[in-house]
């Protein structure tokens, strides 16, 4: 495979910045004692807003050799926009990727298609890496309309983005009946929809692009499973929810491409 792989862990509004502080120690030194090597697989770090300037400062102490994450940021440039962050602030404290788009954003704050791909645009316009959730819920997969509901995101999510853009950001593929609830997809079913998704960036743009563009799984990956998972033809890495927030387990997740 000729994509580098990328090992995201997504802490959600877990860790504040003191606890962050000891928790990328100990990934540090489970890290080290093992001899990893970045140059082999991405590994990024995708932290509460309030924890950014903590990690940033860790890793530019070369404690980790991660990437630095956000979970969201708004749609508009700097303004009257109470409560919000922009992605001139997320670029300016060395924020390199954006989770947009994940299913806890769509669910609890009713961002849909068109706002994600807006937070996708300006994520790309500000030179960082966005990370394009999509996925499915229970109902659709039981449905069995789960290929064709995702690709839908998926065309929403990237609309007027350019080939070039897309070939260089993350698509991450979370059903949602998967996330937090220990019932992880079956590594057919994950490829199912990652095969799917890259043939549609292909349709929609073309092979060169569909063959760049990363595409991770996420979903209650932990290190039991992250080999079978991993294994599948169109499937470059995870996004990862609980298991990031032990840096043993994590620590094993990231080192599955050394
Ligand atoms: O973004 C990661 C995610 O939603 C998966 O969470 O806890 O099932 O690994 P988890």
């Amino acid at each position: 495979m000729t994509r580098k792989p990328i090992m995201a862990g997504n802490w959600k509004m877990n860790v504040d910045h003191i606890e962050a502080t000891g928790l990328v120690e100990k990934l540090h030194y489970t890290l080290v004692d093992k001899e990893w090597d970045p140059e082999k697989s991405d590994a990024v770090l995708c932290v509460p807003f309030t924890d950014l300037r903590t990690v940033r400062t860790l890793i530019d102490g070369d404690r980790l050799k991660f990437g630095l994450g956000a979970q969201n940021v708004s749609q508009h440039d700097n303004g009257a926009y109470t409560g919000e962050i922009s992605t001139a602030m997320l670029s300016k404290l060395g924020v390199q990727y954006v989770i947009v788009g994940h299913s806890e954003r769509r669910e609890y704050y009713g961002e849909d298609d068109a706002v994600i791909n807006a937070k996708a645009a300006k994520v790309l316009a500000a030179g960082m890496t966005p990370i394009v959730c999509v996925g499915e819920g229970l109902d659709i997969r039981k449905a069995g309309e789960h290929v064709e509901y995702t690709l839908n995101q998926v065309r929403g999510t990237l609309a007027n983005l350019t080939a070039e853009q897309v070939a260089g950001l993350v698509i991450a593929y979370e059903p949602v009946w998967a996330i937090g609830t220990g019932e992880v997809a079956t590594p057919e079913d994950a490829q199912e929809v990652c095969g799917a998704i890259r043939k549609e960036v292909a349709e929609l743009y073309d092979e060169a692009t569909a063959e760049s563009v990363r595409i991770q799984y996420g979903g209650s990956v932990k290190s039991g499973n992250v080999a079978q998972i991993m294994a599948q033809p169109d499937i470059d890495g995870a996004l990862v929810g609980g298991a990031s927030l032990q840096p043993e387990e994590f620590a094993a997740i990231v080192r599955f491409y050394q």
